[in-house]
């Protein structure tokens, strides 16, 4: 008999034909009453699908008393209850590594965007601008300082590609890597004086709410760039909002928000500021890596093996 699993939200097309063949799929999205679905079919589920959007609450982890894992389309599980899953003794698995590649190049894309003005270039082709002169001169990043603030998986990609560019690389974390030769900084608001962009690619969370806070926006200052690549909750974003309306900081480039998917409405007319739709693992290839990784990660605890990707 094939397991039950609650899917939250839809994958990818390959993903649910593979989860289909394996399980018994509820379909949590297309419930017109989730609990009503969840009150049938609840004592019967083992497995969870979701996404890093979509997460999965406490709440749904005890609709479900016979619950043994839960599948993260994701490497971020800021939205999984964690602690909840422990003390259930629920697996949690997630995505990580296969979207180094995209979600850094996205960062530095964004770096480049923001820098070059890229976004603006466009719109004054567009608009018949450049017939009537040249667009003012763009800064080069070659020689200028970037700040990590989270130098893990994603962070070491960025880092690597950023000294191809020519540029100094510095971090914060909770800890100096003793196998890393890049200057360590202990104090965010100090990396942030030093820096001339500031990318933030630590996990969100109560942990790092708000770590990019107004005194890290104004150690920046009028001629830094912030680039969240991270999640929304990592930047206080009225602070910032404010920050880039007053001229105290240069520039954003962002790829997640906090309330996705609205993006405050003075951000939308700034010319200084390049935005994303939370797209940075958002290519075929990498989402197709990250879905084949639920799949593996949950056939190999329904085969009785170990998973490939637990967290924590
Ligand atoms: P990772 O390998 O675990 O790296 C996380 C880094 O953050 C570590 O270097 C860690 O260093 C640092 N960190 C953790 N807590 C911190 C804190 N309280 N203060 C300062 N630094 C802290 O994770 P990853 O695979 O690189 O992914 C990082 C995050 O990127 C994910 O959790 C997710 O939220 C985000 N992400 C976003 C997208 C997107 O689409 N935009 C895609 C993928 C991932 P220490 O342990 O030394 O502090
Ligand atoms: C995904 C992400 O877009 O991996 C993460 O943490 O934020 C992204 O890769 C997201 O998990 C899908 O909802």
């Amino acid at each position: 008999m094939k397991p039950e699993l609650v899917l939250v939200g839809p994958m990818m097309p390959h993903v649910m034909k593979a989860l289909d063949e394996d399980y018994v799929v509820h379909r949590l999205w297309e419930a017109g009453d989730r609990d009503a679905l969840l009150a049938e079919v609840g004592s019967r589920v083992r497995a969870i699908g979701t996404d890093g959007h979509r997460g999965a609450s406490a709440a749904l982890m005890d609709a479900l008393p016979n619950l043994e894992i839960i599948g993260c389309y994701g490497v971020g599980t800021d939205s999984i209850d964690l602690a909840h899953a422990a003390k259930r003794g629920v697996i949690v698995t997630n995505t990580p590594d296969v979207l180094n590649d995209d979600v850094a190049n996205m960062a530095i894309a964004l770096l480049l965007a923001t820098s070059r003005r890229i976004c603006v270039g466009d719109r004054f082709v567009r608009s018949g601008q450049w017939l009537e002169g040249a667009m003012p001169l763009t800064r080069g990043i070659r020689g200028k300082m970037l700040g990590i603030l989270g130098l893990g998986r994603i962070g070491k990609d960025i880092a690597t590609k950023a000294a191809v560019f020519g540029m100094e690389i510095a971090y914060h974390g909770r800890r100096q890597q003793d196998d890393v030769a890049y200057r360590f900084y202990d104090d965010l608001v100090a990396m942030a004086r030093d820096s001339d962009y500031l990318v933030a690619i630590c996990p969100g969370g109560e942990a790092t709410r708000n770590l990019v806070n107004r005194a890290v926006m104004d150690a920046l200052g009028p001629e830094g760039v912030l680039i969240n690549v991270a999640r929304g909750t990592v930047v206080d974003e009225p602070e910032l909002v404010a920050a880039l309306r007053d001229g105290r900081l240069g520039g954003a480039g962002l790829d997640v928000f906090l309330d996705e998917p609205k993006v405050p409405e003075p951000l939308l007319s700034m010319d200084q500021v390049v935005l994303q739709p939370h797209a940075a693992s958002a290519t075929t290839e990498t989402r197709h890596a990250m879905g084949d990784l639920v799949v593996k990660n949950l056939r190999a605890h329904f085969a009785g093996q170990g998973v490939l990707t637990p967290v924590g």
